[in-house]
């Protein structure tokens, strides 16, 4: 683990909140099937919206033969260090209830999700990177997906993270690996009598 990754909280919080971050290097070692079904175990058990469960995933695995199908979906900035991940999951939410009844928390939800899935990760020792940078059109395309049904949010990198593998990726990623993590204040983002004044109990 690197040390400054660690986040440095102020109040104390469960160890896999302060010990995941988002690393761009992983090890070769696969994933074990075990372990890949606990974090999407770990998904599937999040809270949501009249317990719609609008999440999806498509999990592709180095050496699956969909893999360079996902892989493609990645923009270059992404693909330049993601491929070190031997799992890549994309993210789906589903848009609808039901014909005509969006779900205004589809997004929310499968956020939540997410979140499940990384502290499932983190407490197995397994990194997770999320993506925003990444080519839907391609994804929705290689994978059949019809877009008024799903809309696709994201892909995660997943493995093991391994500092040794920095040593393939160019300088401008090496630094970001031992850059502090940072997070605005609470008194930014915690309000009280109206919005933006901070609770006189929060310290
Ligand atoms: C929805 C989402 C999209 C992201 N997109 C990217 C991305 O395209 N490329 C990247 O390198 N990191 C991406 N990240 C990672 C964030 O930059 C990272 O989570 C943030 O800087 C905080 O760092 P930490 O996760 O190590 O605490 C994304 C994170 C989220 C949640």
């Amino acid at each position: 683990m690197i040390k400054e990754k660690i986040a440095s909280t102020i109040h104390p919080v469960i160890k896999e909140i302060s010990h995941r971050w988002s690393p761009r290097a992983f090890s070769d070692k696969p994933v074990e099937q075990e372990q890949l079904l606990s974090v999407l175990e770990a998904a599937r058990w999040a809270a949501s919206s009249r317990n719609e469960q609008p999440w999806r995933f498509i999990v592709a695995r180095k050496g699956d033969a969909h893999y360079s199908n996902l892989f493609k979906g990645l923009n270059e900035w992404n693909a330049q260090w993601a491929f070190t991940a031997p799992v890549l999951i994309v993210v789906l939410a589903k848009k609808e209830f039901k014909p005509n009844r969006p779900n205004q928390h589809s997004w929310h939800d499968t956020g939540l999700a997410v979140g499940n899935l990384l502290v499932q990760a983190t407490h197995l020792g397994i990194s997770a990177h999320q993506m925003g940078g990444i080519h839907p059109e391609i994804i929705t395309a290689n994978f059949h997906i019809n877009p008024n049904e799903y809309d696709v949010i994201s892909v995660i990198a997943l493995g093991y993270q391994d500092e040794k593998r920095l040593a393939e990726l160019n300088e401008s990623y090496r630094e970001l690996e031992y850059k502090p993590r940072e997070r605005k204040p609470l008194n930014e983002i915690v309000f009280g009598s109206k919005m933006g004044k901070a609770p006189v109990w929060l310290k």
